[in-house]
């Protein structure tokens, strides 16, 4: 009987990596880097802090080359707004332009295609001082210079960009729009849908000025999409899940590629007091410009059931908004596995994802985040056993293979991270990383880059095309 193959990944697929410059570059205070929002946070003292991160500003030449040995195709990185403009507008500071200059040559070097993140969580510290950030309109006209910046420096070499790394993350967190005055529910979700729409309008600008100034250059945001399931076969909870997956995740694909405010959304905010401020003109440049593909940023699922609650009292734990009155609440699932972090680890999810995306856009998915975040533990032989790593990664890149088998349109899968960074909320308690980073929260240690088991095994994947995942 003849033995039908296993279908293998397209041979330009872009296997690759992800890091953000907070959470790898350190040097926070070299060559002329102005403070984002992420410098000023306060840090529990207990957990690590971004000034030297994982150092990769001083060790990018052995961060690529490891890289390289694992057969990348692809790095996303994100660029330091305020390494390039250090008070987030005004004048250029060169010794960034340079950095990032030397760090595109090398991946070059080794034939790996930089994805560059224009902007990834911390924003300019003087852009907040000078008129509050994203609150004002002026933050759109701020942005797509910047962005013009990064073009006319890097564009003859970087043809994949993402505009915005997790809007819909980014807004709910004040302190990460650098507001840090107490504020009620509601006024968080009023600065929320304000700072939101402004950056829909700075992304639309940001398409068209890279449509013209970078040849073959594709653009598009990083969405963070947490794919809602039903609790139950009751019709409420599927119908609460479809109200979920609008009000949490499409509303602001509708945004970026249709230019519409879709009809539960908008009721949504008209019903909550919190439309913002708008012109028309803007959800035409929308309409007129919009992505080349979607970033997906795909960790977990949430499970999904009806709320018949009318008020909710509070906002519940973290950005992630636990229930919403009258509409829905997240549930815990028997059916699906936590992570130590409570994060539901659903790898079919990503398939609905890239299948929905396409069905409702029509765009292809780029895969810009995926991983597991775990307290990994290096024996005294300097190794890190990682299965549970590997198990997860295999896991979601079969589900993305199936999409590609069945005619979805995927451009590459870049796994959250290549090297542990410092996480965003629990320092380097959680790991994410195919390399090991030998510091702890309070000591920096020697910052040895040391290979995982997940390490070799990507790197097979990879050499393999995916054939032995
Ligand atoms: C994504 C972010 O939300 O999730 C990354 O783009 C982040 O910056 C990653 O590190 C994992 O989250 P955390 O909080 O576990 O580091």
């Amino acid at each position: 009987m003849k033995m039908i193959p296993e279908p293998l990944f397209p041979k330009d697929f872009l296997f690759g990596g992800s890091s953000s410059a907070f959470q790898a570059e350190g040097a926070y205070d070299e060559h002329g880097r102005g403070r984002s929002v992420i410098d000023m946070l306060l840090r529990n003292e207990k957990l690590a802090d971004y000034k030297v991160a994982v150092d990769h500003y001083h060790r990018f030449e052995e961060d690529i080359k490891l890289m390289h040995e694992a057969g990348l195709r692809a790095y996303r990185f994100s660029m330091s707004w305020s390494r390039i403009l250090p008070e987030g507008n005004g004048e250029i500071n060169m010794a960034g332009i340079e950095f990032y200059d030397k760090v595109i040559n090398l991946l070059l070097k080794y034939k790996i295609e930089p994805v560059v993140t224009i902007y990834h969580f911390d924003y300019p510290q003087g852009l907040v001082d000078q008129y509050q950030g994203w609150l004002s309109r002026q933050s759109i006209e701020d942005y797509v210079h910047y962005a013009s910046v990064l073009f006319k420096h890097f564009g003859d070499r970087v043809k994949y960009w993402l505009t915005i790394n997790e809007q819909d993350h980014v807004i709910h967190l004040p302190e990460r729009l650098g507001i840090k005055r107490e504020m009620t529910d509601k006024e968080i979700d009023k600065i929320a849908t304000q700072a939101s729409y402004h950056m829909c309008v700075a992304t639309a600008k940001a398409i068209k000025l890279c449509h013209e100034m970078v040849e073959n250059g594709k653009i598009g945001p990083a969405m963070n999409p947490m794919i809602g399931i039903p609790a139950s076969m009751k019709p409420e909870d599927v119908q609460a899940a479809i109200d979920y997956n609008e009000i949490a995740s499409y509303y602001l694909l509708d945004m970026h590629c249709k230019g519409i405010f879709s009809p539960i959304y908008k009721k949504y905010l008209l019903d909550r007091g919190i439309f913002p401020q708008i012109e028309e003109a803007d959800l035409e440049e929308m309409r007129t410009h919009p992505p080349d593909f979607i970033g997906v940023n795909y960790y977990m699922a949430k499970t999904i059931e009806h709320s018949s609650e009318t008020e909710i009292k509070h906002r519940g734990k973290g950005v992630i908004k636990q229930e919403e009155a009258g509409i829905y609440k997240i549930v815990s699932n028997p059916h699906i596995p936590v992570s130590e972090w409570g994060w539901e680890i659903c790898a079919p999810g990503l398939k609905m994802v890239i299948m929905e995306i396409f069905n409702r856009y029509n765009l292809p998915v780029l895969i810009t985040e995926n991983g597991l975040g775990a307290l990994d533990e290096l024996t005294e032989d300097k190794q890190i056993d990682d299965e549970y790593r590997i198990r997860y990664l295999s896991d979601h890149l079969k589900q993305l293979k199936e999409c590609i088998d069945m005619g979805y349109p995927v451009i590459g899968y870049c796994l959250w991270s290549f090297m542990d960074l410092i996480s965003g909320h629990d320092g380097m308690g959680k790991r994410y990383g195919l390399v090991y980073i030998n510091r702890s929260n309070s000591d920096l240690m020697d910052l040895a880059r040391i290979k995982k088991k997940s390490y070799h095994w990507y790197a097979n994947v990879i050499a393999t095309n995916g054939a032995e995942l």
